[in-house]
């Protein structure tokens, strides 16, 4: 579970990154967090993982407040953050190891788990190379792995699916899918409104660090005469121009 209670964060006096944000995320749900370039997404999350501090406001995550108890908080949650260039000097077998290292993922199972994880995303063969010769895709999937390795609760994505191909998309939607449906939690960011619709049980619609709408998609739809798109309620909800 992740909760903002009215979060605010400015950079500098005219930039509004977050402007009283209020959000639940619950157990047991895929929830989208949408919104154009620039709308706050990444920094909203960045507060959530106790990288950004907020102004004012608070969020817990599994009820743990983030800025009293940051290292219980951390150990909530696996966070895959927005660029996937992460310590290319090491090996991905080394970054996975010092991911396990800081989660304490007991030998065994580290082992187990980055098998299966690599196995899943094709990255097996490529655990022995430098994340400096890996694509995008590749770096972006070596952070999965390690964001995953520690079986976290509560899994934070900023826009996981950007340069993944088409196998390994699926691949991470049908996990997401499968931990929200175990009574776990999985938000994510995403700019790509057809992601959104087929994946999230409820979504924010973000924008000048305001949310405009929060709930279910068809509570969406309704609000809107039930018949339009989501491209089109989301176009025309960000549309100030
Ligand atoms: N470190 C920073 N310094 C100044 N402005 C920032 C910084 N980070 C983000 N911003 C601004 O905050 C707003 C929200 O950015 P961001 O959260 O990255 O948006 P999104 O992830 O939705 O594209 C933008 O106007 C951006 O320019
Ligand atoms: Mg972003």
């Amino acid at each position: 579970m992740i909760e903002f209670s009215d979060v605010c964060k400015n950079f500098g006096p005219s930039k509004t990154a977050a402007d009283h944000l209020a959000l639940t995320v619950n157990d047991g749900e895929i929830f989208g967090f949408l919104g154009p370039n620039g709308a706050g997404k990444t920094t909203s999350i960045k507060m959530m993982t106790g990288i950004l501090k907020p102004d004012s406001g608070r969020i817990r995550i599994n009820g743990i407040d983030v800025a009293e108890h940051p290292i219980e908080a951390k150990k909530q949650f696996g966070y895959v953050p927005d660029s996937p260039d992460q310590l290319l000097r090491l090996k991905g077998i080394e970054y996975l190891d010092f991911m396990a290292d800081m989660y304490d993922v007991p030998g065994e199972l580290r082992a187990e788990r980055i098998k299966t994880l690599s196995a899943e995303f094709e990255m097996n063969k490529a655990l022995g190379d430098r994340i400096q010769s890996y694509s995008h895709g590749m770096r972006q999937k070596i952070v999965i792995i390690g964001a995953l390795l520690h079986d976290p609760a509560v899994w934070i994505l900023d826009e996981p699916l950007t340069g993944l191909d088409p196998k390994s998309a699926f691949t991470l939607k049908q996990r997401m899918r499968q931990h929200a449906d175990s009574r776990k939690t999985v938000f994510f960011s995403t700019h790509v409104l057809e992601v959104a619709e087929n994946l999230c049980d409820r979504v924010a619609i973000i924008d000048h660090g305001r949310i405009l709408f929060s709930g279910s998609l068809s509570e969406l739809k309704e609000q809107h005469r039930g018949d339009e798109s989501l491209e089109k309620i989301f176009l025309e909800m960000t549309d100030h121009e």
